[in-house]
């Protein structure tokens, strides 16, 4: 199994929308996913049809002591671990016990028997979190999504400083890529932001970027994901692009690896 994390400093740039739509695409592409929700947000599961009332998830099924697999559900061919809904002080006792354990989602992940091709995308809150924390001291690969401005821009030292914290020491670790998202074509600002985040990068990023594209938050209104809306449509071509580059880049790793 391969975990692959996404990540942003900022708050409100598309993680929640690309861990879906490239699960999406990546089960479209042939591959069994799993998307896990790591934010009390609880939006994941919106993209794959699944009741918005629910309480249930991996939260609760983490504070019963029940395994992850009661929480399981499936949506628009993927499977999903939503978070769920908690109160307050509920929220509070998960979250010092994620900061007690910093092994909960990489053996609760265990758990689940997934077989060697199976992918997990594990969706996060902006910015340093004991979600993020976990989400990056277990994954294999990080997605930092990131808009082409400079405030995006300015938070590049920060997820830098988080990856080497995290990531980069651990054996395992394959690699990191930025993903430009919401890139508007009509704009020059946004290619020549683009620009300078190739040159400050170099080569850590994805080739292709997504583009804005309205079919992204129609899909969500339609509770579902833009690959299966718009199959046609821009962000869907962005999407299944991505996640051949993704396909390959882990496979790459992996015989680098063995
Ligand atoms: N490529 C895109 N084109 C158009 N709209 C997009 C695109 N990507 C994301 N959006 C829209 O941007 C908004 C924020 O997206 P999303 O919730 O995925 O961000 P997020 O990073 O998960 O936010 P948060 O930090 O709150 O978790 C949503 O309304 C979504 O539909
Ligand atoms: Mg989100």
């Amino acid at each position: 199994v391969k975990i692959i994390a996404v990540a942003s400093a900022k708050g409100g740039v598309g993680k929640t929308s690309l861990a879906a739509n490239l699960g999406s695409a990546l089960a479209l592409l042939g591959k069994r996913v799993v998307t896990v929700d790591l934010d009390p947000q609880n939006a994941l599961r919106l993209h794959f049809g699944l009741a918005a009332e629910s309480v249930a998830g991996i939260a609760r099924a983490t504070l019963a002591g029940a395994p992850w697999r009661t929480v399981l559900v499936e949506g628009g061919g993927v499977r999903v671990l939503p978070f769920g809904a908690l109160n307050e002080t509920d929220r509070r006792a998960f979250e010092q016990r994620l900061d007690a354990d910093p092994d909960w989602l990489g053996h609760s992940l265990d758990q689940l028997d997934l077989g060697a091709d199976d992918l997990v995308l594990v969706d996060t809150p902006p910015g340093p979190s004991v979600y993020l924390k976990q989400a990056l001291s277990t994954a294999q690969f990080v997605v930092t999504v990131v808009l082409a401005d400079a405030a995006s821009y300015a938070t590049l030292p920060m997820m830098a400083g988080l990856l080497a914290t995290y990531c980069l020491g651990r054996a395992d670790f394959a690699g990191a890529a930025y993903l430009v998202n919401q890139v508007d074509q009509s704009r020059q600002l946004a290619a020549d932001v683009i620009k300078v985040l190739r040159g400050s990068l170099a080569g850590h990023m994805f080739p292709g970027v997504i583009h804005e594209d309205q079919a992204v938050s129609e899909a969500l209104a339609m509770d579902t994901t833009v690959l299966h809306y718009d199959p046609h449509g821009q962000a869907s071509q962005d999407f299944r692009a991505s996640a051949a580059w993704l396909l390959d880049v882990l496979a790459r790793t992996a015989r680098r690896s063995a």
